[in-house]
């Protein structure tokens, strides 16, 4: 016989309400509910279809599908994103890092790779949220200089807490201040995923993305403004030879390279595309 709060009817409960709600995925986003509830991984909670939920476990299970149903984003209610095989802590007021801005690091960690391991590398994360580009790739690279910047008090509490929970505090400096303006010269290696959504498309965004910080987002009029205030920055603060990366909107390449060629001349770059086979990242090499 099965029990009305067992795993097995509160699975299904949960899912037909995200359902009905609109949200895709139904079936995976119950389970992390009661994953989170129960504190199980995945495989566990598979064993445990005829176990009963106590009332505190409903209590929390009603409370984040209630959250959920309200489009909450399920990082926001759980406190925490996977990015680069890392955790990082997130909250509300704070961006959720998402998985094609792991691009950035891999071409990074492949361009350090490339350069005289003699050369201590100055690398900047301007914009970051969370913490979580910075991170990733200081915890590949542990020779290099490594700063992070961002203008938000919330991501940079978030960024500062991120940075102790995988022990890096004394290798990445987060310093306040708009794109690189707290930092000196000489920086090889230039790696942003800035706001860069047109004002226009945000109120079109699914309505999870709404419930982020509007600053992460809005790169004004052409999605540009942000942007072109980092290269304008950057072409005095770059050394030569240096790379900078940047996460963009796939419509946005041409004008990004046009914008390249008249700010940061002379210059060579090319395009990553993400997994979708979308326009993502701008590869800029500094000559
Ligand atoms: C799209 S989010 C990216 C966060 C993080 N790099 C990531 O990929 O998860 C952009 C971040 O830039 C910050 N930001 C916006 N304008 C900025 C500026 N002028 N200087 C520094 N950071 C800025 C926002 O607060 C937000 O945290």
């Amino acid at each position: 016989m099965s029990v009305a709060h067992s795993v097995r009817n509160i699975l299904r409960k949960i899912s037909t309400e995200l359902i009905n709600c609109g949200i895709e995925e139904s079936r995976l986003e119950s389970e992390l509910i009661l994953m989170e509830c129960l504190e199980v991984s995945r495989s566990k909670l598979y064993t445990m279809q005829e176990y009963e939920l106590s009332e505190s476990h409903m209590s929390s299970a009603n409370e984040y599908l209630h959250r959920r149903l309200h489009r909450e984003p399920w990082p926001y209610i759980s406190g925490h994103k996977e990015f680069y095989g890392l955790d990082i802590m997130v909250e509300s007021g704070v961006f959720i890092p998402r998985p094609e801005t792991e691009l950035i690091v891999d071409t990074c960690l492949n361009i350090i790779k490339s350069m005289s391991p003699n050369h201590q590398i100055k690398i900047v994360d301007a914009c970051t949220g969370s913490g979580a580009v910075a991170i990733a790739i200081g915890k590949q690279v542990s020779s290099a200089q490594i700063y992070a910047t961002e203008i938000s008090d919330s991501a940079l509490k978030m960024a500062k807490r991120n940075l102790y929970s995988h022990g890096l505090e004394g290798r990445i400096e987060i310093l306040k201040g708009s794109l690189l303006e707290p930092i000196e010269s000489d920086i090889d290696i230039l790696v942003s995923n800035p706001p860069y959504i047109p004002s226009q498309d945000i109120e079109n965004l699914q309505p999870e993305v709404l419930h982020e910080p509007l600053a992460a987002l809005d790169g004004g009029t052409d999605g540009l403004e942000i942007i072109n205030e980092l290269m304008v920055q950057a072409s005095n603060k770059m050394s030569r030879p240096g790379t900078i990366l940047i996460e963009f909107y796939p419509e946005q390449s041409t004008a990004l390279k046009t914008l390249a060629d008249q700010l940061l001349s002379p210059c060579e770059s090319y395009i990553i595309n993400d997994l979708y086979g979308d326009d993502r990242l701008l590869v800029l090499k500094l000559l």
